[in-house]
């Protein structure tokens, strides 16, 4: 067998910053070649790639707009590997805006980032995701419980939740598992807006945990689900919330 044939490879869509980027550098730092995806954070993505291989580890940028009809198709032929060991679907946009605010072109947008693309990617890449293989979907906390102002956006969670258990019955025989993981108020840029202010207090206040929760939070779940000891676990959505509005 080839060096390059064994190789594990993980990739990590909407990887440039924030949560994802947490992630390939977790798996990186497990072993995986990492497939650091993007749409417009072409910068940002290098220097992901940049820090894991300074850490010793082994990463390339992969660019495509899940926002496009045509994005999860790109994605997958802009992808070299000719295998995948681990697809992390997490991707997302947060639009902060009511039934009233949101117009049909927003809601398209959010409907094709959050919920087209994690169905779609999955469908082009799972003739190349190796049996035994691993899928982890970022849902959310607000499919579970109600937050103000983001009634589309918690709706897509649902459908990353519900796809979830779908696809773990379906690929079971496979090997392959499918999980996603729920984190509650995580500081990156999609929630700058929400913990400005006496925001980062209100968080902090529906939480059975102190502090604000962080990409590396995030990133240690995935690697449990995506390791050894995470072979045995599939279907199902893990909260990683510090114990939000239990
Ligand atoms: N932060 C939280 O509190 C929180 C809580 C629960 C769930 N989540 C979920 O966790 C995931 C990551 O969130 P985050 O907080 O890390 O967000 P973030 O910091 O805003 O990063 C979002 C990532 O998605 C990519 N992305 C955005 N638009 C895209 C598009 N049109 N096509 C392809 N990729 C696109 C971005 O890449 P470019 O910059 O290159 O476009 C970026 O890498 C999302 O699914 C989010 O819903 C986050």
């Amino acid at each position: 067998m080839s060096v390059s044939s064994k190789r594990r490879v993980a990739l990590i869509t909407g990887a440039s910053r924030g949560i994802g980027a947490a992630i390939a550098q977790r798996l990186a730092s497990d072993g995986f070649h990492v497939v650091v995806h993007y749409a417009h954070g072409a910068a940002e993505a290098r220097a992901v790639c940049t820090a894991i291989e300074r850490a010793g580890g082994s990463a390339a940028p992969l660019q495509a707009d899940l926002s496009l009809s045509d994005g999860p198709q790109n994605l997958a032929d802009a992808l070299r590997e000719p295998h995948i060991d681990v697809l992390v679907n997490n991707a997302g946009i947060a639009p902060f805006e009511s039934i009233e605010d949101m117009n049909e072109g927003s809601y398209d947008r959010l409907s094709n980032v959050n919920m087209r693309s994690v169905f779609f990617v999955t469908r082009y890449l799972l003739p190349r995701l190796r049996d035994g293989g691993r899928i982890v979907n970022l849902s959310s906390i607000v499919a579970r419980t109600a937050f103000d102002g983001i009634p589309a956006y918690s709706a897509t969670k649902g459908f990353v939740d519900v796809l979830t258990l779908q696809l773990a019955a379906a690929l079971g025989p496979r090997g392959i598992t499918v999980n996603a993981v729920a984190p509650g108020v995580i500081e990156t840029r999609l929630t700058s807006g929400l913990l400005e202010g006496g925001g980062a207090d209100a968080v902090q206040a529906m939480q059975a945990l102190a502090g604000i929760g962080t990409p590396d939070r995030v990133a240690g779940v995935v690697s449990f689900l995506v390791g050894p000891d995470g072979g045995w676990t599939t279907g199902q959505v893990i909260d990683v919330s510090g114990g939000s509005k239990l």
